[in-house]
């Protein structure tokens, strides 16, 4: 794994950033694995701008979110379709037939995960995927005693998460106890990853993502053995890692 210590949140976004705009910039038809939560904001605000400066365009890039909480439409403010508009898609060209949010309200989640895969399949696979991590390990949704080889499905959320996660919601009791999330396998199918993580409450599970065995019981853990992942951390984050 290439690890990469910013020295501050703005740096580790911008690297990701820069890394994100060379993939689109090689490959203009990339195919992008997306991720939610706090730590890719500034990533997204940094894209944005690279975009903003002309340097590549989103017009032939297809998406692919990580996944999306059961039960909220699109519109609701706290599902992560209105995150992924508010924070990326409204300020680019991408044509909105290339992006892909699993549907957490469908009728029939069973049917919906298997057309997401397909969907994922027939674009080629996805190229470069980012990543967020949970102070528990889990990446997308993938929760402690995951199945390693799980593809998209309906996970049920941790207590741990949805506590953490409660800071976006207005109490506890609103947020989603399940989600819709790519699984393991299709995660580790992307031909890149790159992980950001920021803060000092990510170190610890940084450092056992890195030299811990690789178990289910900290799902991030798989990826010592993708073949190209890279992690870039802020210092805070990055403060357990032994060079
Ligand atoms: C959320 C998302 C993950 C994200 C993680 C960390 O629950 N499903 O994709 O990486 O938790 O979130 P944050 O960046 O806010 O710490």
């Amino acid at each position: 794994m290439r690890i990469i210590i910013g020295e501050n949140y703005r740096d580790m976004s911008r690297v990701a950033a820069d890394m994100m705009a060379s993939q689109i910039i090689l490959k203009p038809e990339s195919v992008i694995g997306l991720a939610t939560g706090g730590t890719p904001i500034g990533f997204y605000k940094e894209l944005v701008s690279l975009h903003n400066q002309g340097k590549f365009s989103f017009k032939q890039v297809k998406t692919f979110n990580l996944d999306e909480y059961y039960g909220l439409d699109k519109n609701n403010l706290q599902s992560y379709h209105y995150y992924m508009v508010e924070n990326l898609f409204k300020h680019i060209d991408i044509d909105l037939n290339n992006i892909n949010i699993p549907d957490g309200t469908a009728k029939d989640i069973e049917a919906e995960c298997k057309s997401y895969e397909a969907k994922i399949k027939n674009a080629g696979g996805i190229d470069m995927q980012l990543l967020g991590i949970g102070i528990n390990g889990h990446i997308g949704f993938n929760e402690p005693d995951i199945k390693f080889e799980a593809i998209t499905h309906l996970v049920n959320l941790d207590e741990e998460t949805i506590e953490a996660n409660s800071r976006f919601f207005t109490s506890i009791e609103e947020v989603p106890r399940s989600a819709i999330s790519m699984g393991i396998k299709t995660i580790m199918h992307a031909k890149k990853i790159i992980l950001l993580a920021s803060g000092n409450e990510k170190a610890k599970v940084i450092e056992r993502m890195l030299n811990g065995p690789i178990t289910p019981d900290l799902p991030a853990s798989i990826l010592q053995l993708h073949p190209d992942v890279t992690l870039i951390v802020d210092k805070e984050a990055g403060e357990l890692i032994r060079e």
